[in-house]
């Protein structure tokens, strides 16, 4: 199946009882058995559900993965695949990603005596100093949340096959429309659907997809256990999203496309972060492992004030101030206080991530009215 055809029938059959064309929102917690142990293959809905099944099995199509598993948020994805490791494992992740993962491995999992190495991913060679006999996992985020920076999935994949440690890809900036990990040599793929799968700005969830079955059998184990499930309702939600994911990420790129440029040339703007521009460092790496580019960027103004950024921050009407990305709508945010403000300071700013950065999710209006909110709050 070509892409869009993908995105529209993935995991979706019409329902055999009915009929239904959309998959019907099963809202129950659990199933009359005809006998003990005798069911239809599902007994309870921290296990089974079947709105949740049609998801997980376009979750997996849409990453070209075998299993899928969506869970109740994205930090609950990223938490199930923590909990696959045991105390004295290692963890060599980036010095540059969502705030809401920093916090979860050096708040939680630190306690429980996981060591995690933070370091710059951007030239995947550097991952091979921290390797170690205890090194069970490398865990990337590409496009890095905010700073937009690009680590080489396929190099990395071979550095974790050689060391024998797994190889996890946050691909929760690219989606699977612009990027698939797993086609690269990742083992498992983890995405906030509550973003561009979602996209409409009206659910939190997460999802791992992979292709192994033992992993996947780790997983759900994990899953049903400790229970992080999303309920049939937020299932329904990213299932109908995932079914727009191309045209929406289209409009998305082109309209990242004019901003980026726009902004770029403006001349209160100093530095812009965006993937697609020839001059990124990464850029002939995010050319070879991704389609396009999207609409996720971060700038800085010539005028590096927190007071100035707070001015443009909240004087934009079409781009919203709020946490959050990958909806329709634009949305405008400050990443010190708000999504990475978990971060220690010295640790952000040690890392490029200034008081004053902006990051933009650019959305899919019309891209003219985007820049002239933006040029009338940049003044
Ligand atoms: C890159 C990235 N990964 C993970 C998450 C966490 O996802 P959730 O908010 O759905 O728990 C986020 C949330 O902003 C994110 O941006």
């Amino acid at each position: 199946m070509k892409t869009g055809t993908k995105f529209i029938h993935a995991g979706t059959e019409p329902d055999p009882s009915t009929g239904a064309i959309m998959t019907p929102i099963y809202q129950t917690s659990t199933y009359v058995q005809e006998a003990p142990g005798k069911n239809k293959g599902f007994e309870y809905a921290r296990s089974q559900n079947p709105t949740r099944k049609a998801l997980e099995e376009a979750l997996a199509v849409i990453e070209n993965g075998k299993y899928g598993l969506a869970f109740s948020s994205g930090v609950a994805a990223t938490d199930a695949v923590i909990k696959l490791l045991s105390p004295g494992d290692e963890v060599i992740c980036g010095n540059d990603m969502y705030g809401g993962t920093y916090r979860l491995f050096t708040k939680i999992f630190e306690k429980y005596g996981i060591k995690f190495h933070y370091i710059n991913m951007q030239d995947a060679d550097n991952i091979k100093q921290y390797l170690n006999a205890n090194t069970k996992l490398i865990w990337i985020e590409t496009p890095t949340n905010p700073l937009m920076n690009i680590t080489d999935i396929a190099a990395v994949a071979a550095i974790a096959k050689g060391a024998n440690a797994l190889l996890c890809v946050d691909n929760t900036f690219a989606s699977p429309y612009l990027q698939n990990p797993l086609d690269l040599g990742a083992d498992l793929v983890m995405h906030s659907s509550t973003k561009y799968l979602g996209g409409h700005s009206d659910v939190i969830q997460g999802a791992l997809m992979m292709n192994d079955a033992d992993l996947r059998e780790k997983l759900y184990f994990i899953q049903k256990s400790c229970g992080a499930v999303p309920g049939p309702m937020d299932c329904f939600l990213v299932l109908r999203g995932i079914k727009t994911l191309h045209v929406r990420m289209q409009r998305h790129c082109e309209n990242g496309a004019v901003v980026a440029h726009f902004l770029r040339n403006h001349p209160a703007v100093d530095k812009v972060y965006w993937c697609g521009f020839e001059d990124h460092p990464n850029y002939e790496i995010a050319k070879k492992q991704m389609r396009d580019f999207g609409g996720m960027m971060s700038f800085t103004l010539k005028d590096d004030s927190i007071e100035n950024a707070t001015r443009v921050l909240s004087s934009t009407h079409l781009f919203a101030l709020a946490e959050s990305l990958g909806g329709v709508e634009s949305l405008i945010n400050h990443p010190a206080s708000m999504t990475h403000a978990s971060i220690p300071k010295e640790e952000r700013i040690k890392n490029g991530l200034t008081d004053s950065l902006i990051r933009l999710s650019v959305g899919i209006e019309d891209a003219e009215d985007l820049t002239e909110d933006l040029a009338r709050a940049i003044g």
